[in-house]
């Protein structure tokens, strides 16, 4: 492999000045949002255009350097910091936005542009795009499209592989795939744009893609229904996803979760009393969904309390308690971040149940427990355990597969779950994804450390 001048020097030919070096600056590439992934590299390389993208995959292919592309640096599996010295890639450069088309309701953007960009100008043009999640702020095109990110709205809109019609990508031989035209009926081979969702970077650098977009449904009621347990927020959750036609998203919170939203934010707690179980919904359309929210809300069972949202500020406050926990949890120090989906039949019983096991694991464990429930998708967040102490992950990832679960519903495997690959995917399964890697990416250069165990993805 060439020394760290070399490798500077070759990354400048192609990018010029737009390489960081400086420890200082790089600091903020090099570890992952939560704190518990901490990597170091030579470079950080910003290219600002496709050509640029692949001219910096050929330099390392020829150099034989790994990188790691880099959106947002929101991820949750330590997919995108350089835990092996690689060469961040970020895509942070790459920010243009094309003009919405109105006719057939979609955008196309780089790598680079934020969620919130996107939802703003899809607003702007009368659309709305059909994914949203607590770091909008951050998030990044690329990153979303590489982790296949998910979030709030996947119930009614689908995650984001549902949302993307053509990619541009450079693969890791350098070459440009390039595919953007957004034609919805277009049977002409393999989709390329499915498998390069959720492939974490490890076969293509995904540089655009075009989005489609959804109807805008301006109005909009959220009501948070407090319950006494878990089985009683499930069976609730179903009733909405059956009888509400309008329901845009099925959310569930905890006691102790809120408890630590509120001391954290110093938000006033929703209701005078205490409840163990919170299940937030949001109904969407074209006019007022208020009454048929209320409608569903009245033959739920078990429900103990309940507000009501309208107005947008309000709305935006009783969102705060459940987005306000990744925050939260985090002052507590780096979360281990165990995201999951049981078939819904098993969800309550999990829930009550991961506590005792993770206790039983690590006496100083905390566990946090919240998520897209509609969707069958919990969030096991646990604190209190070093960053490489992993007991606790392979307890909780083996329950969850013994009840028929995934051991990643959104987050992705990354670097955090790589080794646990094997309970959600089989022998058969990951011979075939090396297979792919090896035919997209020969040298093995593109993100090399994550998702496939170690020797499927070898030449
Ligand atoms: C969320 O839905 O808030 C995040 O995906 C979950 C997390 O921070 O663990
Ligand atoms: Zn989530």
């Amino acid at each position: 492999m060439a020394d760290t001048s070399a490798i500077i020097d070759r990354l400048r030919r192609v990018v010029g000045d737009r390489v960081i070096v400086d420890t200082d600056r790089m600091a903020s590439y090099t570890t992952d949002w939560t704190g518990r992934f901490r990597g170091t590299t030579v470079a950080v390389v910003r290219p600002g255009t496709t050509a640029e993208v692949a001219g910096v995959v050929r330099a390392c292919r020829e150099l034989g350097v790994a990188l790691v592309p880099q959106g947002g640096n929101t991820g949750l599996v330590g997919g995108g910091v350089p835990l092996h010295g690689e060469v961040v890639l970020t895509l942070q450069g790459m920010r243009s936005l094309s003009p919405v088309d109105g006719t057939a309701g979609q955008v196309t953007a780089e790598a680079g542009v934020t969620l919130a960009a996107v939802q703003q100008a899809a607003r702007s043009a009368g659309w709305e795009y059909g994914v949203d999640l607590a770091s909008r702020d951050s998030a990044t095109v690329g990153g979303m499209v590489a982790t296949n990110a998910g979030g709030t709205r996947v119930l009614r809109h689908g995650d984001t592989r549902a949302q993307v019609l053509g990619v541009e990508a450079v693969l890791g031989t350098g070459a440009v795939l390039s595919h953007l035209g957004g034609l919805i009926k277009d049977n002409t081979g393999y989709h390329l744009p499915g498998l390069f969702c959720g492939s974490e970077g490890t076969l293509a650098v995904v540089t655009a893609a075009r989005l489609r977009l959804v109807p805008a449904l301006p109005e909009r009621t959220v009501a948070v229904l407090a319950f006494a347990t878990v089985t009683d927020a499930v069976a609730a959750s179903v009733l909405f996803r059956r009888s509400l036609t309008t329901l845009d998203a099925a959310e569930l919170f905890l006691a102790p979760g809120l408890d630590l939203v509120c001391s954290v934010t110093g938000l006033p707690a929703p209701f005078d009393r205490r409840y163990p179980a919170y299940l937030l919904v949001e109904a969407a359309d074209r006019s007022d969904p208020t009454g048929a929210l209320a409608e569903v809300t009245g033959s739920v069972g078990g429900v103990l309390d309940v507000a009501v949202a309208t107005g947008a500020h309000r709305r935006a406050e009783l969102w705060r308690y459940r987005e306000a926990h990744t925050e939260a949890i985090n002052t507590l120090g780096p979360p281990h971040k165990l995201d999951v989906t049981l078939p819904l039949g098993s969800l309550a019983a999990f829930i009550d149940d991961i506590p005792g096991t993770v206790r039983s694991v690590s006496a100083s464990a905390r566990t946090w427990l919240f998520g897209h429930i509609g969707d069958g998708n919990v969030h096991v967040n646990v604190t209190g355990v070093a960053p490489d102490d992993e007991r606790v992950d392979g307890a909780v990832l083996h329950r969850v597969a013994a009840a028929g679960g995934s051991i990643s519903a959104e987050h992705g495997i990354g670097a955090a779950k790589r080794r646990w690959l094997t309970l959600s995917r089989s022998a058969e399964e990951i011979h075939a994804f090396g297979a792919v890697k090896r035919a997209l990416d020969p040298d093995g250069i593109l993100n090399p450390h994550v998702l496939l165990p170690e020797q499927a993805g070898a030449r």
